[in-house]
């Protein structure tokens, strides 16, 4: 960032009860953390549908949507990864500012991201949901999907999460929810999310 914007004045409009009254449900964040295979990606995606099923709106933010447009400027260095989550940490608060239940799926590896992304969201009073997907490195490395844990041992992928030196994933503490991904089917994980927020009144 170069420059900052300077006499720019903040516009009060609808309130997001407003919106929430009109739209027939409240907005929020859940954010899906965890290694590169863990599963994120299919649990964002059985969630969603779960929702829109049962009516509740609701829009995931991944790599498709994301890295492909918004961050295509960035790539793996701590530097970008710090970027790509700050960006998304915004939008999601967007989605979720109005009224959408919104699944960002990203592996957002560094803890003080994930926290800035949550302080943003807190701030604002919207719910900020961190779940951990977990497995342990040999079980998301046994799966390596697309081939990337075997092109980072060989050398070939620099700056790979939980394989470099340079790329750690660093585990929430206290997340909101946890599941052990080498543990449940996918429609586990998502009743165990769906559970959480009806628990919460989060969703009806
Ligand atoms: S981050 O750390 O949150 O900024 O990463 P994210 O935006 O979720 O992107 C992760 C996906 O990019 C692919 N990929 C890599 N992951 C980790 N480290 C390196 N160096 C890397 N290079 C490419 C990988 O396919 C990740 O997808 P998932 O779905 O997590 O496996």
């Amino acid at each position: 960032i170069t420059k900052m914007a300077t006499n720019i004045t903040w516009h009060a409009g609808l309130t997001r009860e407003e919106r929430n009254k009109y739209n027939g449900q409240q907005g929020l964040t859940l954010w899906l953390t965890g290694l590169s295979a863990s599963g994120k990606s299919t649990i964002a995606i059985a969630l969603e549908q779960h929702l829109l099923h049962n009516g509740v709106t609701s829009y995931r933010l991944d790599g498709d949507n994301i890295r492909f447009g918004l961050n295509k400027d960035l790539g793996f260095t701590e530097a970008d990864r710090n970027e790509n989550i700050r960006r998304i940490g915004e939008v999601a608060k967007l989605f979720a500012d109005n009224s959408t239940v919104t699944i960002t799926s990203f592996i957002s590896p560094y803890i003080a991201d994930r926290a800035s992304s949550r302080k943003i969201h807190e701030d604002a009073g919207i719910p900020f949901i961190e779940v951990h997907v977990d497995v342990p490195l040999d079980v998301a490395e046994a799966r390596d999907p697309k081939g990337l844990y075997k092109k980072a041992r060989e050398g070939i992928i620099k700056d790979f999460t939980g394989v470099s030196a340079s790329a750690p994933y660093e585990a929430p503490v206290n997340p909101e929810i946890k599941i052990e991904n080498d543990k449940v089917t996918v429609e586990e994980a998502v009743q165990i999310i769906v559970n959480y927020l009806t628990e919460k009144g989060l969703v009806t």
